[in-house]
């Protein structure tokens, strides 16, 4: 069969890359979409379970880094679109391994920009109809002051920890492609991102999970850091707007106008876990443990995503108290698929990074 557009999503079988993968499989039946994914231990095929026989989804094991297959499965494809995800997401295992970072977040995104711009100009009709979209963070911005005022498109680039830094290169280098050689691309950096799917090393399903099995909730520092709280469908709707509609070579940020210091935000976590599990209301706030806080954390982060209103109307759709009552749910109501991911490797790395705390 042949499809209007066969589209590459990177880093699909991940907590962002499987809603964008749900999205476009479901929402465009004339597009393929090609999934490549090298499955670390953040890529998790249940994510997509519900779409994988889809006659118009494929799904590819492969590294970003391998520049020889991204160029292979380009070319059997006739690829003409591609939206990247792939990508080493924590901060704290940056933290503690920051060559993984820079191989798979600069080197992988350099090895599929060339490969991409190998065959796009191997074409008689070379870029034309064609889109890189490379997907980033508000981390590459740094931190703002609790009365700064939020990163908007034009914030300078300041990234503080290996991770930033490591997005912040693949940033520069998806705009030099565009700048160098003319490759159509276009660059989002979205606010931290909550729901479904998300690995339970990052704060919302880690302390959901915990407060199920009564263990320590470690509250890095005073808790008084502020993070900007996007549902994640938003930003895969987000997405699929800029995809079909953002300029080429233009930046957009994405992000929730949501901003919630850690300790407040966990005491909503906790009511609404003790709530849905009819506990008495209180419960779980003794789970609540300080710890030493992450070296070189972030104060606060905090987008300003007028620009993407304003151009191509897209704004969230979810206030905060809806999403986060979802997601809850959704964790408590998923218990295999959490039991499945923290046994194994999983337990040993968590044993590990609160070891001597
Ligand atoms: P994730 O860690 O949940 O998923 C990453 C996926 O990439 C996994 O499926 C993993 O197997 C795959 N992957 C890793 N290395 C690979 C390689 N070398 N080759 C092929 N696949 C590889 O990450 P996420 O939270 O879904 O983030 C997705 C993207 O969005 C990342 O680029 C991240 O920087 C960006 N982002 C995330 C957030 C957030 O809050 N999670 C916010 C803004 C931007
Ligand atoms: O801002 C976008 C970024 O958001 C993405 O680019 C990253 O991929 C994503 O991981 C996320 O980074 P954060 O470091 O903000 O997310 P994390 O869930 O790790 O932490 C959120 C906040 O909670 C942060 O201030 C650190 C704190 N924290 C986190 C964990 C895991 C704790 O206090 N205790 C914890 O155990």
């Amino acid at each position: 069969m042949d499809f209007k557009r066969n589209i590459i999503i990177t880093g699909g079988a991940g907590f962002i890359g499987s809603h964008v993968v749900r999205l476009f499989v479901n929402k465009y039946p004339e597009y393929r979409i090609i999934n490549i994914d090298k499955l670390t231990y953040a890529g998790n095929l249940e994510n997509l379970k519900d779409i994988e026989e889809r006659s118009n989804y494929r799904f590819v094991k492969a590294d970003i880094c391998d520049y020889e297959t991204m160029l292979r499965i380009m070319t059997d494809n006739q690829v003409d679109g591609i939206i990247h995800l792939a990508a080493e997401s924590h901060v704290d295992r940056s933290i503690k391994d920051p060559f993984t970072f820079a191989r798979t977040n600069v080197m992988g995104t350099l090895s599929l920009l060339q490969a991409t711009k190998v065959y796009w100009e191997s074409l008689p009709e070379r870029y034309e109809g064609k889109l890189f979209y490379h997907i980033s963070t508000d981390e590459v911005y740094g931190a703002l002051e609790f009365d700064d005022t939020l990163f908007t498109e034009e914030t300078k680039y300041d990234p503080h920890s290996p991770y930033s830094a490591s997005k912040a290169s693949s940033d520069h280098f998806v705009r030099a492609f565009h700048d160098t050689y003319g490759m159509p691309t276009v660059v989002t950096n979205c606010s931290n991102n909550y729901g479904p799917y998300q690995f339970p090393e990052k704060l919302i399903p880690l302390f959901i999970n915990n407060i199920r099995n009564r263990r320590p909730l470690p509250v890095y520092g005073k808790g008084e850091n502020v993070r900007d709280w996007l549902y994640v469908e938003d930003h895969a709707r987000a997405i699929d707007i800029i995809f079909h509609t953002g300029k080429i070579a233009d930046t957009y940020n994405i992000g929730g106008f949501n901003e919630w210091k850690n300790i407040d935000l966990i005491k909503v976590i906790i009511k609404t876990v003790d709530r849905l599990l009819g506990n008495p209301e209180g419960h779980s706030l003794e789970l609540i443990t300080y710890v030493t806080d992450r070296q070189g954390h972030d104060l606060r982060y905090a987008i300003d995503s007028r620009k993407l209103k304003n151009e191509l109307g897209w704004e969230p759709s979810l206030q905060f108290e809806e999403g986060i009552e979802k997601t809850v749910r959704w964790y408590l109501d998923n218990e295999e698929w959490m039991n499945r991911i923290t046994s194994g490797d999983y337990a040993r790395y968590y044993e590990d990074m609160y070891a001597g705390r």
